[in-house]
């Protein structure tokens, strides 16, 4: 699909079979969200801008190749993308962290926002959301939206698995976001779930139910 990248590292495919078993634990499945976040970080942040600066070796002076340009923001949609985040500032520590609280109304799948905290400069900065399960993608769809209204302009989706439903969807509403996910299901059920998926997220993650 266009605009769409699929991570299909194996080493992502086979954490995520163990994430999809529905034997595997709390505990598991949380490390496992963990690492996948940071091997799909990796991959999200191939074409980062680098610039030229002057160091010193121990041996020689040399120019050597840096980020370039302000720090990254990640902004997990709470409370499943909160499980990428660790992994992700490993990866990269110096990041600025957004929040943003949405949850499904379970009657109409619709958004609602109940919390937001983005540093102050966010629409100078490249925005990477994070939503594990893209199954509608009214999340999606709506933590951009916000992000749009407070100005940032540079913004990728990183997913864990997808629906063909979402991913339609969240293009159709964002086609100017490229997205990342790690595989793209069959479809979604009619409570909205994606099929064969991995179940919900959050309660996997939490052990809430
Ligand atoms: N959210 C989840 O956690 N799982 C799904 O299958 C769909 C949405």
């Amino acid at each position: 699909m266009d605009g769409v990248t699929l991570v299909d590292h194996p080493l992502i495919q086979h954490k995520l079979t163990l994430m999809r078993n529905k034997g595997t634990s709390t505990k598991q499945f949380r490390e496992l969200l963990n690492e996948i976040g940071m091997l799909i970080c990796y991959e999200i942040t191939r074409d980062l801008p680098l610039e030229i600066v002057d160091i010193e070796t121990p041996l020689a002076p040399m120019k050597a190749p840096s980020l370039e340009g302000k720090k990254l923001v990640f902004a997990p949609i709470l409370r499943a993308g909160t499980a990428f985040l660790d992994g992700m500032l490993n990866l990269v520590p110096s990041a600025r962290v957004a929040f943003i609280g949405l949850y499904r109304d379970p009657r109409t799948l619709q958004s609602v926002e109940y919390y937001f905290k983005a540093p102050e400069d966010i629409a100078e900065r490249l925005v990477i959301v994070m939503d594990p399960m893209l199954a509608t993608g009214n999340s999606a769809i709506a933590a951009v939206e916000r992000l749009k209204k407070r100005g940032v302009s540079k913004l990728r989706l990183m997913c864990l698995l997808a629906a063909p439903e979402g991913l339609r969807r969240f293009r159709a509403h964002h086609p100017d976001v490229h997205v990342w996910t790690a595989a793209i299901d069959s479809h979604l059920n009619d409570h909205g779930y994606i099929v064969p998926g991995l179940g919900d997220a959050g309660d996997r993650m939490f052990g809430t139910k």
